[in-house]
């Protein structure tokens, strides 16, 4: 057998749900990669005759799956601090959406930026998860809502994956909020979704899943039922932001439609639990956006586990709900404002958040066969990273085997 290069002295968080033990764990460790593939791994003493060209040192660290955030709107222009300083005086979320701020806000701008202007503000965002650790990233468009404007945060998205040593998954959001335009007939807009921007977006090989915003600001279920018929139609997976201010039924249509994820979820009633395990569902929990907007209700956790729903933890990073780029963060806070444990925050960072993308075959695990996306850290136990805030940062990153530097 022969590898590019072999780690050892270390201990791997295999995260791998077909091993024994916390964490899939492999204590005094190797692991061996050939093009961009683990080619092996296990205990260093059954280390199998590999020719190496190159033997890194693990110093006694572990070694995670790459970080994979599976919920993001990092594309955008502008910020809305301001409106964050009205949050603070009192007004909600809703409130300042009602009177034509919030996510307009942020799509005025993003409408009146260019190309290079998005690239280069998501890419410094894009930065921060990546010196966390982050190797696969999923970013939704939403701040266009118009034909150009969906395909330009697309663009740069696709962009930023060829750019930058990560993998990006894109997402159209195109039925996010009711554009202007279009405030008096949200049908309509809806039929601009199904029959021009979707197309548009699959036809320049732009999109892989198609996102809805199920909310009473936003579409009704039957509204976004049409997006998801034309999303299944064109051959693609769906997803949707479920339950988040109230409830809508969003996680049961998600479920008729076999979606990768179902998203937010703070109103799920336990009883559509079943059904978002029925259809190989993933519950993604966003923590961040139910701290900034001081939420207070619980998305069902302890119901979720005792199903064994998949459950997966990412950013939203987003200029309004969740302006926040660290996915260390959102599973420090899904662990303490949610009651995950660490295994399971982790688990939700990497084997869970790359299902809800489609990606359990590839990526947030590590095993024979999948990405060599790799995550060394100076730990002495993986319950570290969602224990401590601001104190870890990965001592190595591969991406597809490849070693990442960071300037
Ligand atoms: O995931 N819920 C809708 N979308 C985003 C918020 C976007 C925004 O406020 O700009 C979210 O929370
Ligand atoms: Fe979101």
């Amino acid at each position: 057998m022969k590898a590019d290069w072999i780690i050892e002295n270390l201990n791997l968080a295999t995260m791998d749900a077909g091993r024994p033990g916390a964490y899939g764990a492999v204590h005094d460790a190797a692991l061996a990669v050939a093009d961009g593939k683990i080619a092996w791994l296990g205990a260093r003493s059954e280390l199998p005759a590999i020719e190496a060209a190159e033997m890194v040192d693990g110093r006694n660290g572990w070694l995670t799956p790459g970080l994979v955030d599976c919920h993001t709107h990092l594309v955008y222009a502008g910020d809305r601090a301001g409106e964050f300083d009205q949050r603070c005086r009192g007004l909600s979320y809703e409130e300042i959406a009602r009177a034509g701020g919030g996510i307009q806000r942020t799509v005025a701008a993003t409408r009146a930026a260019s190309e290079a202007e998005l690239l280069r503000g998501a890419e410094a965002r894009l930065e921060r998860l990546r010196r966390e650790g982050v190797t696969c990233v999923e970013i939704k468009s939403g701040y266009g809502l118009e034909l150009d404007a969906e395909l330009r945060m697309l663009r740069v998205a696709r962009a930023l994956g060829e750019r930058c040593p990560v993998t990006v998954r894109t997402t159209l959001l195109a039925a996010h909020a009711v554009p202007p335009e279009y405030a008096a007939r949200p049908d309509d807009y809806i039929t601009l979704v199904c029959e021009q921007i979707l197309p548009a977006a699959l036809d320049d090989g732009l999109v892989d899943a198609v996102d809805v915003f199920c909310e009473h600001i936003a579409f009704s279920p039957s509204q976004c039922e049409r997006v998801f018929e034309t999303a299944t139609r064109a051959g693609l997976r769906v997803k949707a932001h479920a339950e988040q201010l109230s409830y809508q039924g969003a996680a049961r249509l998600a479920a008729r439609y076999a979606a990768l994820s179902a998203d937010h979820l703070e109103y799920l009633p336990e009883s559509d639990i079943a059904l978002l395990c029925e259809h190989g569902v993933v519950a993604v929990l966003l923590p961040g956006a139910w701290y900034f907007l001081r939420e207070t209700r619980l998305p069902p956790v302890a119901a979720m586990r005792a199903a064994a729903l998949p459950m997966a933890v990412a950013t939203d990073l987003n200029p309004g709900s969740s302006p926040m780029a660290s996915l260390l963060l959102a599973m420090n806070q899904a662990c303490v404002l949610f009651g995950l444990c660490p295994e399971e925050a982790l688990a939700g960072a990497t084997r869970n958040a790359a299902r809800a993308l489609g990606l359990q075959h590839a990526k947030g695990v590590l095993r024979p066969g999948c990405d060599a996306d790799l995550v060394l850290w100076d730990i002495d136990h993986p319950a570290e990273l969602s224990y401590a805030v601001n104190l870890n940062r990965p001592a190595a990153v591969w991406q597809e085997g490849v070693h990442v530097r960071f300037a």
